[in-house]
């Protein structure tokens, strides 16, 4: 690891016992897989994080935010640079006007998904059933478009706020932002010169208000859905592959394809639910990588559609 010790020594008078050097991402990923970030920080206050992101830019410093970590593979040979984590700041969800006939609500980007659902359906606000037993974090979800059940982010983001790897804030209306299928397009505009993302503070997301009782039954139902058809208690990154055209089911194909149980090390093709990859206990990032390589290839031979990645794979 090469950061060096001037980069070392500023982090630990600023962030004291909020920063810890070569931190194997395998806590911070859901998958437990992952070598070493050279720094993981975790900022107390925005203006904390705004000028970590100035000073970083200043340093030529990489500085990658995480959300959950639910939706990332981090290679055995760990991240370079700083790994930013937004779970001691920006974690609030306020309504802004509780008497509008269209909830408004701002959600700082380290608030949880489940959080945000669960504020939602306390307070009968419609349109976030959709995320429920997503595990990821506001920023983390906006930034993939994350979705399942028919929706997804992009259906309730009204604006976000971002921070630009310069250190000033921008405020992105909807109408600026390209979301896709699990993917969101930076404004051309932004003109990002390096490798550092934007990172996303917070959103406002216009939410309808619904029946409390009817939202919540529904809520069960996708609940029970969920636990049912996914392997909901083993360290995963959720769905490892899209859906090609966003449509056929990538996991139905690998399932038909004979590869459910498939086994690399202790990387599993789930045997609940095909287009999921789970760690038995000891997987390495090398481990999954080869077993995704082997789906790929197999589903590719059998039915000639190409699989592409859905987790987003760093270092
Ligand atoms: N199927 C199989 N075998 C399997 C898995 C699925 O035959 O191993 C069949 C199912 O029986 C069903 C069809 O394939 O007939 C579709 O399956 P499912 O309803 O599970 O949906 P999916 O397309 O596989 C998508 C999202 C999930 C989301 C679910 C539910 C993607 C890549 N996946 O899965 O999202 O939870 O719909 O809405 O878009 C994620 O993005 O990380 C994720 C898990």
């Amino acid at each position: 690891m090469t950061m060096d010790r001037a980069v070392r020594a500023w982090l630990t008078e600023t962030f004291g016992g909020d920063v810890r050097f070569d931190e194997p991402m395998s806590r911070h990923t859901s998958f437990r897989v992952g070598g070493p970030a050279e720094a993981l920080v975790r900022p107390r206050e925005k203006d904390d994080l705004v000028r970590l992101v100035c000073w970083a830019a200043e340093q030529g410093t990489a500085c990658m935010p995480l959300g959950a970590g639910s939706n990332i593979l981090v290679s055995d040979n760990g991240i370079q640079g700083i790994v930013i984590v937004l779970d001691n700041c920006l974690t609030s969800i306020i309504e802004n006007d509780p008497t509008a006939a269209v909830a408004n609500i701002t959600a700082g980007a380290g608030a949880t998904l489940a959080g945000l659902c669960a504020y939602a359906l306390k307070n009968g606000l419609e349109g976030l059933n959709f995320a429920l037993g997503i595990p990821g974090t506001v920023g983390g979800s906006i930034r993939v478009n994350a979705g399942a059940n028919d929706g997804s982010m992009a259906d309730v983001v009204a604006s976000i706020s971002v921070l630009l790897p310069q250190g000033t804030i921008r405020n992105l209306e909807k109408s600026e932002l390209d979301f896709c299928y699990r993917k969101l397009d930076w404004p051309k505009d932004l003109a990002l010169e390096d490798d550092n993302d934007p990172i996303i503070l917070e959103a406002a997301l216009c939410l309808e208000r619904g029946d409390k009782r009817d939202l919540k039954k529904q809520a069960e139902q996708i609940m029970r859905q969920r636990k049912n058809q996914q392997p909901w208690t083993d360290a995963s990154a959720g769905c490892i592959f899209k859906n090609p055209d966003g449509e056929r089911s990538a996991g139905k194909l690998i399932d038909m394809a004979g590869l459910k149980g498939k086994r690399i090390g202790d990387a599993q093709v789930s045997p609940r639910h095909a287009n999921f990859i789970i760690n038995r206990g000891q997987a390495t990032a090398d481990d999954v990588l080869a077993l995704m390589d082997l789906v790929r290839s197999t589903v590719f031979r059998r039915y000639q559609i190409q699989l592409e990645t859905e987790v987003k794979i760093v270092g």
